[in-house]
């Protein structure tokens, strides 16, 4: 049993295979946060919530409540009356008060785990996990709020989702809910985030938690390329493999606030969900409101278990794609190859010169639809652009398959350019402020996606492309961020809704693309990895990682997505040199074991790169084929960092039963030492032995793992190398 209830302590205990975590309710029925961490036999530890120390709780001290509030590890923290720490639900009532206060009411332990309405979320079945229904009430606002937590044993996780429901008459204005909080106290914890911006996506960020709040958010109406929806508060010297690490991740794709606060008593509290900036829901009586879900994990043994936890459990329990578990088809994207200028013909050379190397896909970007030869125009036209594609699309898409590829498409579905047809018919229907002329980005408004008929809309311009030919997968971009909040559908009190029903109608319209065609690979965009989360993730297996295809920068880039995400979810493809953002100059080969690390696949023109390179591509596409399906659901490693070492880069993938290793060495500057450089392997069977493929050396898992690896030198910059580690069975291995 993952979830136990002591009635005579008043604790809920929590457990996963390595950790624990505990929740104590006092007398009076405020829910309290007691322990999370390192896995714990007993659950008595109701000391933990301190209510035996001054300031005590209200009952005993009604003159200090204020102080008992603001101090008080809270499981959910309400703002207005005395908690002066960041607050998780803020809610005004008819008065036009802001205020509240919420107690336990009772609960619920059953097994499984509910659906929540309208968001993408985690699952699992009976067997795989628990769910605690936390009832809590506050009685002068007439609100339920009802916290759940849901715990995965064997991945070491669990989810938080916070439901509200109004039951009384009168409207109440929820002008924050987060949904989850951790209070911690007496240690002190440095922050890690992901941060960064366009091309330049989720790098690392660590720094010391100082006293007052800092944070990582999104108000822009994605998840974001500059901030990332995560936040790790670690001891200080994590390293890797060692040390204590809390993280959190949100199931949220639009604007949210991840903040650690440290407050006078030297406790830090952590909290994670939708941004409170230009937000306010009106919950009319009898209504519901669904916060999203983070998922929390603690790990006890660095950022690798932390890593290894966040990928297990959005393989198993969140990415629904019948493709999680396949071999993605290796495909080939004329993006940088062409840009906006190509035309069937060139289409089908590039396809033709793609089967010969071993290609599978062909897919067609930006450009094929109403009058776009260029950003300018035509987001909204989805009518094919016959001037470019002769013949019309099922043709192209019938020819492409006669040579023997599949086919692909991009779409922008979310926006409109104020030059299309549709925004001649109906401005309205583009987000922007009454009177005030809207802020372009890239020549493009952002639909308003609160308007069921604008969902409707854009989703059928989707799915008549798809029904008009067989295509095989999708890249459903999305090239801005949102400004100038307005919505024609939504009335006047109801504007600041806008951002999160942007949001819950980015999702319907997902939804039903995966419904209506199961068969199809989605893969998602935000101008590179702008919406990369496991919001996405929920309806579509891989993500394109970055407009920066340069493998240098991909290293920092991957590194920093493989902290949470799984390898299998990374768009990752070997693109031209000099690379079009970097001008930087990598061996073809390097860039091949790269882009292995994701998804594998081309952004390139086939037809006019060196024939050196051309030559190598049936080769790369061999490895793929040779150790996708390790890289795809194996444990990840991280080595060295070149981002931190300024030289190289190193990670390894092992098999789950540790039959067989991959090792990517990249040695970005080459350092003229003229002697091996020495590294140290993880997650191999000590007492295993493994022979290095291509040679007949063979080694313990402990002599690689203690003693270490010696790679030859090689000289040049950029120079890449791949090892791979096979267990030999018992008659292969020599007395
Ligand atoms: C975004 C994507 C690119 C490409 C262009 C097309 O920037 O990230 O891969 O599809 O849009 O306009």
């Amino acid at each position: 049993m993952a979830i136990r209830y002591d009635e005579e302590r008043r604790i809920f205990k929590l457990d996963t295979k390595h950790t624990t975590y505990i929740i104590g309710l006092t007398p009076e029925g405020y829910v309290g946060h007691a322990y999370y961490g390192d896995y714990m036999e007993s659950g008595d530890v109701f000391y933990l919530l301190r209510t035996g120390e001054r300031p005590l709780t209200p009952s005993a001290l009604p003159r200090e409540k204020s102080s008992f509030l603001d101090f008080f590890p809270a499981e959910y923290p309400t703002g207005g009356i005395g908690d002066y720490r960041e607050s998780c639900l803020d809610v005004r009532g008819s008065a036009g008060c802001r205020g509240c206060e919420i107690l336990y009411d009772s609960h619920r332990i059953r097994k499984g785990k509910p659906k929540l309405n309208g968001l993408p979320a985690s699952f699992g079945t009976e067997d795989e996990t628990e769910t605690l229904e936390l009832v809590c009430v506050d009685k002068v606002l007439n609100l339920r709020v009802i916290l759940s937590y849901s715990v995965f044993e064997e991945e070491d996780i669990i989810t938080r989702s916070v439901r509200l429901i109004n039951e009384g008459e009168e409207c109440l204005r929820i002008e924050k809910v987060l949904s989850a909080c951790l209070d911690m106290d007496d240690e002190e914890f440095e922050m890690v985030t992901l941060v960064g911006g366009w091309a330049r996506e989720r790098g690392v960020q660590r720094r010391r938690i100082t006293y007052g709040k800092q944070m990582v958010s999104s108000a822009k109406g994605e998840s974001s390329h500059q901030e990332h929806p995560f936040l790790a508060l670690v001891t200080p010297q994590t390293t890797e493999q060692q040390g204590r690490v809390y993280a959190m991740n949100f199931v949220y794709s639009g604007n949210f606030i991840a903040e650690a606060e440290l407050n006078q008593h030297d406790a830090v509290r952590m909290v994670m969900g939708i941004n409170g900036e230009d937000f306010c829901w009106n919950l009319r009586g009898g209504e519901e409101f669904q916060a999203p879900e983070v998922v929390l994990t603690f790990s006890g043994e660095g950022f690798g278990k932390m890593s290894r936890s966040f990928h297990d459990f959005y393989r198993k329990h969140l990415i629904r794609s019948p493709y999680l578990h396949k071999k993605r088809p290796v495909l080939i994207n004329n993006w940088e190859a062409t840009y906006f200028d190509f035309d069937t013909e060139k289409l089908l050379d590039i396809a033709r010169e793609a089967k010969k190397a071993g290609i599978e896909m062909l897919v067609m970007d930006d450009g094929w639809f109403g009058k776009r030869d260029n950003d300018d125009s035509s987001l909204g036209d989805w009518t094919v652009n016959e001037d470019k594609l002769k013949g019309g699309l099922k043709y192209l898409v019938d020819e492409v398959r006669e040579i023997g590829l599949e086919f692909g498409i991009w779409f922008e579905p979310e926006m409109i350019s104020p030059d299309s047809m549709l925004y001649r018919e109906h401005p309205e229907w583009a987000i922007h402020i009454p009177g005030r002329q809207a802020t372009q980005s890239r020549a493009q408004y952002v639909l308003d996606l609160s308007n069921p008929e604008v969902v409707d809309y854009a989703y059928e311009c989707v799915a008549k492309i798809l029904r008009s030919a067989p295509i095989s997968y999708v890249k459903w971009d999305m090239n801005r961020q949102l400004s100038d909040l307005g919505s024609s559908y939504l009335e006047r009190d109801s504007q600041q809704e806008l951002f999160h029903r942007y949001v819950l109608g980015l999702y319907e319209m997902q939804e039903r693309l995966v419904s209506e065609f199961p068969g199809l690979l989605l893969e998602n965009c935000s101008s590179g990895g702008g919406r990369f989360d496991p919001g996405m993730l929920y309806y579509s297996p891989q993500i394109w990682c970055s407009d920066n295809t340069d493998a240098v920068e991909r290293l920092a880039i991957q590194e920093g997505t493989a902290l949470i995400y799984p390898l299998s979810t990374m768009g990752a493809h070997v693109s031209d040199c000099p690379n079009h953002m970097t001008g930087r100059n990598t061996p073809f080969e390097t860039r091949g074991h790269v882009a292995l690390a994701g998804t594998f696949g081309y952004e390139l023109d086939i037809t006019k790169i060196p024939e050196k390179d051309r030559e190598m591509i049936p080769g790369q596409i061999k490895d793929y084929h040779k150790y996708n399906e390790l890289i795809r659901e194996g444990d990840y490693y991280r080595i060295a960092s070149y981002r931190e070492n300024h030289k190289y880069d190193c990670y390894l993938v092992a098999a789950k039963d540790k039959s067989e290793a991959l090792m990517t060495f990249v040695q970005v500057q080459c350092v003229p030492t003229f002697h091996g450089k020495k590294i140290k392997l993880l997650g191999l069977d000590s007492k295993a032995v493994y022979r290095l493929e291509g040679t007949e050396q063979v080694y313990t898992g402990e002599m690689l793992m203690k003693g270490g690896f010696i790679i030859d030198f090689v000289q040049g910059d950029g120079m890449s190398r791949l090892y791979h580690f096979v267990r030999q069975s018992e008659d292969h291995i020599k007395k």
